[in-house]
This record gives C-alpha cells, sequence and structure tokens, in this order.
C-alpha cells in the first residue's frame, strides 16, 4: 500500500494516511523521513499504535534514542503522580527546541495521543526554517554570524517567577551552551534557533538582546508559520526538532492528559 499524503497548512505539518503495517514494514521510511525534513510536523491520524509499534515504528525512521534511564517510552503528563518530574514539563507550555543542552540535539520526537485532556493541551508547532527563509534580508544579514546563550534555567522563570535558591541550583546544573542564532543545516537550509531556553545574545547589550530574541520569536511563530495539533485519541504527531519549535497549551495538570513520546536520534550538530 502506498502513503495517502495531505498538506495541513502552505508552510507546516501534513497528514499522511496509511495502515499499520505499511508503516511498520519500513517501506517509506525514505519517503516519510523526507516529508519530515520538508514539512516540519507529520499527522498519523488515530494510527493507535501500541507502545511496542510505536517503538518500532520509530525505529524504521532511524537511530532509536532512549531516555536517560534507558526507558523506551517516556509519560507525557503535568501529573507528578504519574512523572516525578512533570514540574519541569511546565516549560513545555512556552515555544522552544529540545536539547539546546546538547551539540547534537534530538532529530524528532514522536508522541501519541493516550488521554485527552476536556479542554486545552493542543500542541502547537511552528516552522523556523521558513521564519528564516521569509526575514527580510536586512534582519538575515544583522542575525548572520550572532550567537546565542542557551540556559535550560532561563526556563524556569517562565513558570516560577520566585524559584527558591535551590530551584535554580538545580536547574543551573542541567547546564548552558552557546549556539549559532541561524542554524546551516548540512543541507544547506537555513533555520532560526531561538525559544524559551534562549538567554542572551552574546556580546550584545542585555536590553537590545531581549528585544532581538522577542521579536524574532513573535517573526516566528505568526500563524502562516504555524501548525496547532488538536488531538483526538490514538493520533501520532513526529515533528523536525532540528527545523520548529513546539508548545502544549495550557490543560487542568489533574485533567489526566497523556501522551507518550519515543525519540530519533540526532544525526546533525548546531551549526
Ligand atoms: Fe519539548
Amino acid at each position: 500500500m502506498s502513503l495517502t499524503i495531505k498538506n495541513l497548512t502552505p508552510r507546516i505539518a501534513t497528514e499522511i494516511q496509511a495502515d499499520k503495517g505499511t508503516l511498520l514494514g519500513g517501506a517509506h521510511a525514505a519517503q516519510i523521513r523526507e516529508q519530515l525534513e520538508q514539512r516540519g510536523v507529520l499527522v498519523f491520524p488515530k494510527i493507535h499504535f501500541t507502545d511496542d509499534e510505536q517503538i518500532a515504528f520509530t525505529q524504521t525512521l532511524g537511530t532509536f534514542a532512549p531516555e536517560m534511564r534507558g526507558e523506551k517510552i517516556y509519560k507525557v503528563t503535568l501529573d507528578t503522580k504519574v512523572n516525578q518530574l512533570a514540574d519541569y514539563l511546565k516549560g513545555s507550555l512556552y515555544w522552544h527546541i529540545d536539547g539546546t543542552m546538547n551539540a547534537v540535539p534530538i532529530l524528532a520526537s514522536l508522541l501519541s495521543s493516550r488521554v485527552l485532556a476536556p479542554s486545552g493541551g493542543d500542541t502547537d508547532f511552528c516552522n523556523t526554517y521558513a521564519a528564516y527563509d521569509d526575514l527580510p534580508d536586512e534582519d538575515k544579514r544583522q542575525i548572520e554570524k550572532l550567537r546565542v546563550m542557551h540556559s535550560a534555567w532561563n526556563t524556569l522563570f517562565y513558570y516560577e517567577p520566585e524559584p527558591s535558591i535551590d530551584t535554580l541550583r538545580g536547574m543551573m546544573a542541567i547546564g548552558d551552551r552557546e549556539l549559532p542564532l541561524v542554524w546551516t543545516h548540512r543541507s544547506g537550509r537555513k533555520s532560526l534557533v531561538i525559544g524559551a531556553t534562549a538567554r542572551h545574545v552574546v556580546d550584545m547589550d542585555f536590553k537590545k538582546s531581549v528585544e532581538l530574541l522577542v521579536r524574532l520569536r513573535d517573526w516566528a511563530t505568526q500563524p502562516q508559520f504555524v501548525y496547532r495539533h488538536k488531538w483526538s485519541v490514538g493520533d501520532l504527531v513526529i515533528w523536525d526538532n532540528t527545523g520548529t519549535m513546539h508548545r502544549a497549551t495550557p490543560y487542568d495538570p489533574n485533567s489526566g492528559r497523556l501522551l507518550h513520546r519515543t525519540k530519533l536520534e540526532g544525526e546533525e550538530a548546531f551549526a
């Protein structure tokens, strides 16, 4: 069987209809990878993969990236009874790229929906390739050589403006990393590296730096670059973490909302 492919918006997100066997067989893996890079987000509506099927499908697309303690499935929930580190996920309500503390960020995440929140809990994605491409030439020239310090602890202040010193130090221990503002990929395509971990532009006046980072985030998250996924149970969504930012929209932490995530190992360092 072949894939039925439909673009969901002009600049980001494509829906792929196929049966489980077609996807798990791996024959279309190269085509799916190509679509992922070009379109940023792929939606497989109500495919209803089990955990084992989601793991197997992930493995057809690249190198499977396990969690820190070796688990293959990560449970995305704000419920601390299910995930003890759920507080950390409050940062996921703000636009970000995963893995900015690593030289080689993960290539992609796959999320499947198990339990919905009665309201809220959508996932937003924006295309950071398209956002870069559409910048005026003067902006491209201005930002071409800039470097940005990314800090996990910067996200703390989004959801906990007055953290205890212990909480702050715990987040600071995760690390910082200086990255290019414009990522020139091996393909030659360029994308913006911004989001909640972006603390400041290196060697720039702090106020100017904040203004620039906010302006670029505001630009990159305009409606024409954004796809909002409204989940149905059983949906699977993959996004290219190297060419998009993402965030969840707010929802009740006690709603039971639960997504299962797998990841693909990164194949390219920020450059
Ligand atoms: Fe994330």
